[in-house]
């Protein structure tokens, strides 16, 4: 069966914006935030505390978190890679992070400067710390499906490194098509394998990217398995400065338009979230990907 309700998490100000060339200034970023809770969007990935020189186009992230005013009940959270970034996010005032992390060797050392065992040094004392100070926090995997650089990901190595992130305290996994590679039998394949490590799937999210097309029919599959939360940016912004390979993730309206067709409750406008992303992609100065932003403003 599928679910009455899907929570839409919204990545598009933070996957989408760090792998734009182009630098946005923080009030159009502030804006673009204010509109996509407008649209009805109740959980949205603001920015990210990561080294500021590895993501020049999110170092604004303290200003912009006092640049937003987001209305009560919407989430907000950010990604942190370690205790420098939680820091500098509890100064923000941040009430939740997400940590995260690669499912390979060679991801790790692009990404995180680590290797696949040493990241977990890093995330560790970060976990327990935003727990002590009562944030949320949610595990990211990345490279779940598919790796650029080393091809097929052996799906122990996948459940290890989110098992771990659970066992660290994460309260939600995303599994991370960071390069958009995955079918949905391997979809089917991974939720299996986590639920058998003990990892259910209330406690799992799914996180595609769109570079062969597949993102919905994935995000379909997911939700067939009992899924609840998907990651999604609006217009389909995104993509990973560290993996070249990456293109935007799916977009908001495609899963929107689906599950709106599906009967499924987001609580999206999906009038407003187009028009948004309309308006951003007249800020960015190219046409938003999205299929259905595309259709509808054509
Ligand atoms: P490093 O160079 O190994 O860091 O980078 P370090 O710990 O050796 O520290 C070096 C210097 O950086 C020190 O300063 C630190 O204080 C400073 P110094 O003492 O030399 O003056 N530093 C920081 N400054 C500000 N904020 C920080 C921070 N940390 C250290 N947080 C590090 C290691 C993890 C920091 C680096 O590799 C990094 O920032 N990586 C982030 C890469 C990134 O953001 N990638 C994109 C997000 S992941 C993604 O998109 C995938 C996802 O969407 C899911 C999917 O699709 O699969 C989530
Ligand atoms: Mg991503």
């Amino acid at each position: 069966g599928l679910p009455e309700r899907v929570t839409v998490y919204e990545v598009g100000p933070r996957d989408g914006l760090q792998n734009e060339s182009a630098i946005v200034d923080v009030a159009v970023k502030a804006d673009f935030i204010g509109r996509l809770a407008e649209a009805g969007l109740t959980t949205i990935e603001t920015t990210s505390f990561v080294h500021p020189k590895w993501v020049p186009q999110l170092a604004d992230a303290a200003e912009l978190l006092k640049a937003i005013d987001l209305p009560p009940g919407v989430r907000a959270p950010v990604l942190v890679p370690n205790e420098r970034g939680l820091d500098r996010a509890l100064e923000a005032g941040v009430a939740e992070i997400a940590i995260f992390a690669s499912a390979t060797e060679t991801f790790a050392a692009k990404n995180l400067n680590s290797t696949v065992d040493e990241q977990f040094t890093m995330f560790a004392p970060t976990i327990r710390r935003a727990l002590d100070a009562g944030l949320a926090v949610r595990g990211y995997v990345s490279m779940c499906y598919g790796d650029p650089w080393q091809g097929d990901v052996p799906i122990e190595q996948v459940v290890s490194v989110g098992a771990r992130l659970t066992e660290l305290g994460c309260h939600e996994l995303s599994l991370g098509d960071t390069i958009g590679v995955a079918t949905p039998g391997q979809v089917i394949a991974l939720i299996e394998a986590f639920g058998k490590a003990g990892v259910g799937v209330e406690s799992l999210a799914v996180h595609f990217h769109d570079t062969y097309g597949q993102a919905l029919a994935n995000t379909l599959t997911a939700l067939r398995e009992g899924v609840t939360t998907v990651d999604s940016s609006a217009g389909g912004l995104g993509g990973c400065p560290y993996a070249e390979s990456a293109t935007g993730n799916l977009a908001t309206e495609d899963l929107v338009w689906q599950l709106d067709g599906l009967g499924i409750e987001t609580g999206v406008n999906l009038e407003k979230l187009v028009e948004t992303s309309v308006w951003m992609s007249t800020q960015l100065g190219k046409p938003a990907a999205s299929r259905v932003v595309q259709a509808l403003a054509g």
